[in-house]
């Protein structure tokens, strides 16, 4: 693999140890995925955040490292609110554990905002080099914005924030973007809200699998796109899909539409994935919320009081900057939280039924929390928690 100058500095360690490693580590994936050379990116975001996940011998590992990130960078949700996380219920040991890892985390120079929806707080575009770790970030900054990052392992991404670099390889060259699988629905007109596009995307990933797909017939926002890649992500292992006629590659003259396959889905097999379990908790927000869909939930919300646990999720940057739609949905007594998601904190782990209105949700939620997952829209997760 060709290191410049500096990048060679980096690997024979005249930058101390932490870089030399993480330049090793970048080296020795570049080398494995056939990677020429590295290539610098706009930002990072880190997986691996919340202590549920990385346990003692990750925050151990963190400790030990000692440089400061090259890019801007961010991490992925943690266990807990950082400010709210007692009202959560999240037990004091784990609460001190988390600290410790923000801590860590600090202490190299990232941002701590811990968010899956980076792209909402600051600019991301078209044509940009990242190194971003959780993969509903990565399906949307790929599919709807036109960036360029692989799925990043939490490693890996934490060494190219460190670098400033990436091995060049898999989705950052852009031949490699082309779809290799076309998806069609049997009747398009019946997705409309972001729980369709999340229970299509919930099916279509386990077709689909690690393939790039391409989407035709269906008219999704940026909303609905969200959710849709979040589902693929989960279900499959998709980090990069199109829509014919709505995102930006396949909006290029270049774009190549010819697919060697197309499956058709039927909206009977999507409408499978709703049930009407018994729940004991709600939770909305995965991936965290946008600013419009946040005014939704508010304007959904009004005048009603929720009997139910309700959790909200969203982008610490986006809670401050949306102030009024927080308080609206607060005073239903439902909960917005920062920091932190459904499937990461040990707060959601009480309850045995959770109404989510995601496919990603719907397909972690069992082996995250160790409980039932039903999806809804959010008008109906408004409704079941107001009942
Ligand atoms: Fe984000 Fe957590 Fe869902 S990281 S995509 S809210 S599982």
């Amino acid at each position: 693999m060709f290191l410049e100058p500096e990048e060679q500095q980096i690997l024979d360690g005249e930058f101390g140890e932490t870089r030399q490693q993480m330049m090793e580590l970048l080296v020795g994936l570049g080398t494995v995925f056939g990677a020429e050379r590295l290539v610098g990116i706009a930002s990072a975001q880190v997986s691996g955040a919340s202590y549920k996940t990385i346990g003692r011998w990750g925050l151990e590992w963190l400790q030990g490292l000692d440089a400061r990130v090259a890019v801007p960078t961010v991490l992925n949700p943690i266990g807990m609110d950082r400010d709210r996380w007692r009202e959560m219920g999240v037990p004091e040991e784990f609460a001190g554990k988390q600290e410790a890892v923000i801590d860590a985390y600090e202490r190299l120079g990232i941002r701590l905002e811990c968010t899956c929806t980076p792209y909402y707080l600051s600019n991301t575009h078209y044509g940009e080099h990242l190194a971003w770790a959780e993969s509903s970030a990565v399906a949307y900054a790929n599919s709807v914005i036109g960036a360029r990052t692989n799925r990043e392992g939490g490693p890996g991404a934490l060494a190219a924030a460190i670098v400033g670099r990436t091995p060049y390889y898999g989705l950052h060259i852009f031949k490699n973007r082309q779809p290799s699988i076309g998806i069609a629905v049997d009747d398009p007109t019946a997705i409309k809200d972001a729980a369709d596009y999340g229970a299509l995307g919930y099916v279509a990933g386990k077709i689909v699998g690690n393939r790039i797909p391409l989407f035709s017939g269906i008219r999704p926002n940026r909303d609905h796109l969200k959710a849709l890649g979040a589902a693929m992500a989960a279900t499959g292992a998709v980090a990069l899909y199109h829509v014919a006629g709505i995102t930006p590659e396949a909006r290029l003259p270049t774009f190549k539409a010819d697919v060697p396959e197309t499956v058709e889905i039927r909206m009977a097999e999507v409408r499978e994935v709703f049930s009407s379990i018994e729940v004991d908790a709600i939770a909305v927000g995965c991936p965290h919320l946008s600013p419009a869909e946040m005014e939704t939930l508010a304007g959904l919300l009004e005048g009603k009081k929720v009997k139910k646990p309700f959790f909200v999720f969203a982008a610490r940057g986006v809670i401050a900057g949306n102030r009024p739609a927080v308080e609206r949905i607060e005073r239903s007594g439902a909960r917005v939280y920062a920091d932190t998601c459904v499937v990461v904190s040990p707060a959601l782990d009480r309850f045995d039924a959770i109404m989510v209105n995601s496919g990603k949700a719907l397909a972690y939620v069992p082996t995250m929390c160790g409980a039932v997952a039903r999806i809804g829209t959010m008008e109906e997760c408004v409704a079941v928690a107001t009942a």
